[in-house]
């Protein structure tokens, strides 16, 4: 059998936040994070609020007000048939080798709407155009899939929307691009138990032996839907323990405190 190949590999990241206000302001947040994902797996992130999640979502996916101090980041790019450093690449290189990062906080874009921000981003990861009449169809079937309403489409982007509608927004746009590593930050809060079936259902859709998952969450919930096989706990940015699925019922018997406590 072939060994699995690796899609995602962080090697002792040290990254801090640089204030863009003022650059010699920087905070050291991720303290040496190690993580490897392999294809098709599905691994999630825990830990205490600021412990540094969102963080490392952000640096891996290139943002601009976050500094590498230290570490690497590699990614398989299909095209060279090997893991490459992506720390020089700006995000939308990141995104075109198959990486998508869904935000716990998605930004409002008065005046951009639903529709034209989609098949702005699709044209952008294909590289081509792609005709009106087919990104329409496309794009109907996967919000009837998601249960959203079709008015979505007019919308302005995340504009009015609720905190639940956001969050259906994000897995939309990632069933349309189908990315290849997906690190979906937060998804499931804000979601009522209905909306949590249908956005898991739409996680799940798209979960084959190819597309690997990174989740940050704070509750079992999700991962009862969509099962981990890999779970790391996060505290003051470094990975204090892995484990597989039976380490999330260990946290959420004994809390953080302890499990932090247990690492030392
Ligand atoms: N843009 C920023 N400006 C100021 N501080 C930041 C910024 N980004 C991260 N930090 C700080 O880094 C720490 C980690 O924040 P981060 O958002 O990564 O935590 P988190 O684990 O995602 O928390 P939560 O569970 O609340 O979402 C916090 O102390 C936070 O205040
Ligand atoms: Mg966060």
């Amino acid at each position: 059998m072939n060994e699995k190949q690796t899609i995602l590999k962080i090697n002792n990241l040290h990254a801090e936040y640089v204030n863009p206000q003022n650059k010699e302001e920087k905070t050291p947040i991720l303290h040496g994070i190690n993580i490897e994902i392999k294809e098709g797996e599905i691994h999630a992130i825990m830990g205490p609020n600021g412990s540094g999640k969102s963080t490392l979502s952000s640096v891996i996916m290139g943002h601009p007000h976050y500094n590498v101090t230290e570490g690497e980041i590699l990614f398989f790019s299909e095209k060279e048939n090997k893991l490459v450093d992506i720390l020089s690449m700006p995000a939308f290189e990141r995104a075109r080798l198959g990486l998508f990062l869904s935000f716990q906080y998605p930004a409002a874009v008065p005046g951009l709407s639903v529709s034209h921000f989609l098949r702005s981003v699709l044209k952008t990861m294909r590289n081509q155009d792609i005709p009106l009449k087919e990104f329409r169809k496309e794009i109907s079937d996967k919000m009837q899939e998601l249960k959203m309403d079709p008015e979505f489409a007019r919308r302005y982007l995340n504009d009015g929307f609720s905190g639940g509608e956001k969050k259906r927004m994000e897995i939309l746009q990632m069933s349309l691009i189908q990315p290849k590593m997906a690190i979906l930050d937060e998804i499931d809060s804000g979601l009522d138990i209905d909306a949590l079936k249908i956005v898991s259902e739409g996680i799940n859709n798209l979960v084959d032996d190819k597309k690997s998952y990174l989740l940050i969450t704070h509750y079992k919930r999700l991962l009862d839907y969509v099962k981990a096989d890999n779970v790391h706990v996060l505290a003051k940015g470094k990975i204090i323990k892995q484990g597989g699925y039976d380490l999330i019922d260990a946290l959420e018997e004994k809390g953080y405190d302890d499990i932090i406590k247990e690492a030392g």
